[in-house]
């Protein structure tokens, strides 16, 4: 679960991790006090209920001890969002579109493939359509996920210095054979990747030519 793959792995992994681990600590804390209470103010050690009045030091610290740390969840999911919603200029533009139940893939040049291939330690940016109904583009390895729509372009981006293979998944139920839609993301050497770039376009017939992103 926590090998880095791409350049998002390793912020949404301890982004998680310190959601669960403080969600632990505030589930323990609270059970522990209630009981600790139930225990100490039983009926048959105190019959007589008392009136507590207002503790305003103790309300005030148990609403910004909690605030300061549910926002500190919000600061890293938003700034982790922004990052994810910021391709660099200069990523491989790869259009992709989502139907019923394949991905495809196509390159600026044209070429067009059904995995999706890509150089280590370049920024891609994956530009995606639907052609029927709503998918999401998911590479769990990248921590990467976003809904395809029908009519709307939406993006993504990562980069993955981990030369490898990775499942693409559909992350939104889509129909029938939703559970099939797999594709895979093929992460290689430069070099790999330009010498399959150029035999492939020129079996497509297509130049083999990477414009630089629109
Ligand atoms: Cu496409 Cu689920």
């Amino acid at each position: 679960m926590f090998t880095s793959s791409s350049s998002f792995t390793n912020s949404v992994d301890a982004l998680f991790t310190y959601i669960v681990v403080l969600s632990l600590i505030v589930l323990v804390g609270i059970t522990a006090a209630m009981v600790y209470f139930v225990v100490k103010y039983r009926r048959s050690k105190n019959p007589v209920p008392v009136n507590i009045e207002g503790n305003t030091t103790l309300e005030v610290l148990w609403t910004a001890i909690p605030l300061a740390l549910f926002m500190s969840m919000f600061y890293f999911g938003w700034t982790g969002y922004k990052e994810m919603r910021s391709a660099p200029a200069d990523a491989l533009p790869v259009n992709v579109t989502a139907r019923m139940w394949q991905w495809g893939f196509e390159y600026p040049n044209g070429l067009k493939t059904d995995t999706l291939y890509v150089p280590a330690g370049r920024a891609v940016k994956v530009l995606l359509r639907s052609q029927d109904v709503n998918h999401a583009f998911f590479i769990p390895a990248f921590r990467v996920k976003k809904d395809v729509y029908p009519n709307k372009v939406n993006d993504a981006w990562f980069v993955s210095d981990r030369v490898g293979r990775y499942d693409i998944a559909c992350a939104e139920y889509c129909g029938l054979n939703h559970s099939y839609m797999y594709s895979a993301v093929q992460v290689m050497d430069q070099s790999d990747f330009d010498a399959w770039f150029s035999s492939a376009s020129a079996k497509a017939g297509v130049p083999a030519v990477l414009a630089a992103a629109k």
